[in-house]
């Protein structure tokens, strides 16, 4: 029988082939890297594990209910994304940081643009039943001088471990604020403690935890972008290290360097009293490093 010259790609690498030849001439350098890569990998993916139809068409269901599930307050990719470890992969990559300088982790889905303007000792969580807590420390530089009229946007989840947007009616910011350092560098965030909470786990990234026996906790923490002219920003949190999930964060956001032990105080101090505090209360302290920008 007489063949003739094969015109197609027949067998499953000359498919690959084929496709990483299609995007040789695309003219940005940097995207014809990405994209030739992500074929290389999403190829060597789908041979490595003989993709059935089934999980072909699921996975497309998948990524279709994820798209569909975001909106202005629920961003379902970034869960995805953070609940594989891409989203610190990613972070890792893009913030390498010299010695000394405060580690960064992950943004988040819960930020919100414009928190309330806050003087030094306001208390972010005025609605809020837990317990109080301080956060104090400074704002430095590499060498450890203090930066003054640095910015610090701070968020949390409240006692509920839920986020003001969570809520039915999320048009009031609450559990946000931002401080500024003072001369010598130093901030006053008043708070609440805060609690372990699960990552909104109602969509495809909690069927996919739950299919996977993976929880969807993340452990107790306060968000923080700290910024000052002239410096790199720092998106960053700190945790408690009593919390039980500081080993399994569903996110993988944790880092040694950004654990801090909050301190109980069962009789009031001078500045507790000065704030209004009751006891018992908490207090941390964390000094955040900057890095000079570039
Ligand atoms: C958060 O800490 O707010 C967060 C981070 C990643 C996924 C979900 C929540
Ligand atoms: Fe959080």
């Amino acid at each position: 029988m007489q063949t003739t010259a094969r015109r197609s790609a027949t067998t499953e690498d000359d498919i690959t082939s084929e496709v990483l030849r299609r995007f040789e001439a695309t003219p940005d350098v940097r995207l014809r890297q990405v994209m030739q890569s992500l074929v290389r990998h999403l190829h060597a993916f789908v041979k490595d594990v003989e993709l059935t139809d089934a999980e072909w068409f699921a996975a497309i269901q998948f990524l279709t209910e994820t798209g569909h599930m975001c909106d202005d307050k629920r961003q379902e990719f970034i869960l995805l994304s953070d609940t594989l470890g891409v989203s610190m992969v990613v972070d890792l990559i893009n913030h390498r940081k010299p010695e000394g300088a405060t580690e960064s982790t992950v943004f988040g889905p819960f930020h919100r643009e414009g928190p309330p303007e806050m003087a030094a000792g306001d208390n972010i969580a005025p609605r809020d039943s837990g317990t109080p807590m301080i956060v104090s420390g400074r704002v430095l530089d590499l060498g450890g001088r203090p930066i003054a009229g640095a910015k610090l946007d701070v968020w949390q989840a409240d006692s509920s471990g839920l986020y003001d947007s969570q809520y039915a009616d999320s048009s009031e910011l609450h559990m946000r604020g931002m401080f500024h350092t003072d001369d010598e560098g130093r901030y006053l965030v008043r708070t609440v403690r805060p609690v372990y909470y699960a990552i909104p786990d109602d969509g495809p990234v909690g069927r996919m935890l739950r299919a996977t026996n993976r929880h969807p906790w993340r452990p107790a923490h306060v968000h923080f972008v700290v910024s000052a002219d002239g410096y790199e920003p720092v998106t960053t949190h700190i945790f408690d290290d009593s919390d039980p999930y500081l080993e399994s964060d569903t996110v993988f956001a944790v880092k040694d360097s950004l654990i801090c032990h909050f301190v109980r105080h069962d009789d009031a101090d001078e500045r507790a009293r000065r704030l209004g505090i009751d006891p018992p209360f908490y207090t941390v302290e964390f000094d955040f490093a900057l890095k000079p920008r570039v």
